[in-house]
């Protein structure tokens, strides 16, 4: 992005990314739930630390906002290592690769997000990189061209990815722990919600924070967003403490119901009820019908309706269980008959 002097400037961050910047756990203590993977993650940062060697590659999957990016920032730091952060769609080519791998220090972290969105060449240069530490490259052309190995210093690969199912085989398998994040319990949001609070400087009543936290959709960033919100209703409208009442009222402004789905949730629900008979419906179909995009219907949508039993994905489509029908009103199902 250039200004009108021409010159380049860096894209301004987002209110959300200030704010994650700094609501972002540093260490694994301060991170909160997800128990097991933790206990094995500590196990695996300890032993690479006492042997001095780089950690095994990783990979994170799961929906957004779960703790991906704040993980691999939290295990570059706990092994006392630089990170280095880039996207699977950011490496365009080789060359990006090459500059990026070859400034690594012994150790470092490699953080790609949506690994799953690498090229096909990125992907295959990537490969010898993971495993052997080498990099080829072509040296001259034409006849002359010959190909010569840089060695690299042994680093971490970590990856995430919201769709682990589109990784390719061959680069799934390269990585030594392969990790998934779930959704978070109530009780974990109820946390995270109390712990950003304290942070941001706002009073909130434990039975707040638990609204708050059951309305968050399984989703540390949701909950974190919702905060926000509900902090700006309470310093507008009330003495600047968020209680429960303060709570309730700004969620049902903000038209985020009592299961935490918000407008385009119930659109979507809607959409499958009223224009497609309940379903099953194809998801090709679905994105036509609401104008969004694919990966947003698959990523953000569809993983917490699924989860929470709003709706089931057949092999013939979408269709809207009994649950998302009474709890929209349309307490009919597909034959006619009274729920
Ligand atoms: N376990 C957790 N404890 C506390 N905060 C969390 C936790 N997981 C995520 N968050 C917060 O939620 C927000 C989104 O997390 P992020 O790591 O960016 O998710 P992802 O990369 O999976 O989309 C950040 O502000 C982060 O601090
Ligand atoms: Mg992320």
């Amino acid at each position: 992005m250039a200004d009108t002097t021409g010159r380049f400037i860096a894209p301004e961050k987002t209110e959300e990314e200030v704010m994650e910047a700094s609501l972002r756990p540093r260490t694994l203590d301060e991170f909160v739930g997800q128990d097991a993977l933790k206990a094995k993650l500590k196990v695996f940062v300890s032993a690479a630390r006492q042997r001095g060697e780089a950690l095994d590659h990783i990979l994170l999957c799961g929906p957004p906002g779960l703790g991906k990016t704040t993980l691999a920032h939290i295990l570059a730091r706990e092994l006392g290592v630089e990170i280095r952060q880039t996207s699977g769609p950011a490496l365009e080519k080789k060359g990006d690769l090459a500059g990026i791998l070859t400034n690594l220090a012994h150790r470092d972290v490699l953080f790609i997000d949506e690994v799953h969105r690498l090229t096909t060449v990125v992907e295959e240069n990537l490969y010898p990189a993971m495993e052997d530490f080498n990099f080829d490259v072509i040296i001259g052309e034409g006849a002359h061209a010959r190909s010569i190995k840089l060695k690299l210093k042994k680093f971490t690969l970590i990856g995430a990815t919201t769709r682990s199912g589109l990784l390719t085989s061959p680069m799934r398998d390269r990585f030594g722990i392969v990790e998934r994040l779930e959704h978070y319990p109530v009780k974990d949001l109820q946390t995270i919600v109390t712990r950003s609070a304290k942070i941001l400087g706002v009073q909130i009543e434990p039975e707040a924070a638990s609204e708050l936290a059951a309305r968050s959709r399984g989703t540390p960033r949701i909950a974190n967003r919702l905060l926000r919100r509900v902090r700006d209703f309470a310093q507008v409208e009330g003495d600047g403490r968020i209680s429960l009442e303060v709570t309730r009222s700004a969620m049902e402004r903000l038209d985020v119901d009592q299961f935490g789905l918000d407008s385009s949730d119930r659109r979507y629900l809607y959409c499958i009820i009223d224009k497609f008979g309940g379903g099953p419906v194809g998801v090709e179909t679905l994105c036509a019908a609401l104008s969004e995009e694919r990966d947003t219907i698959e990523e953000v949508f569809e993983p917490y309706l699924i989860q929470e039993g709003f709706i089931q994905r057949t092999p013939r489509g979408r269709v809207a269980t009994d649950r998302a029908r009474r709890h929209l009103h349309r307490p009919v199902n597909a034959s006619g008959e009274l729920l």
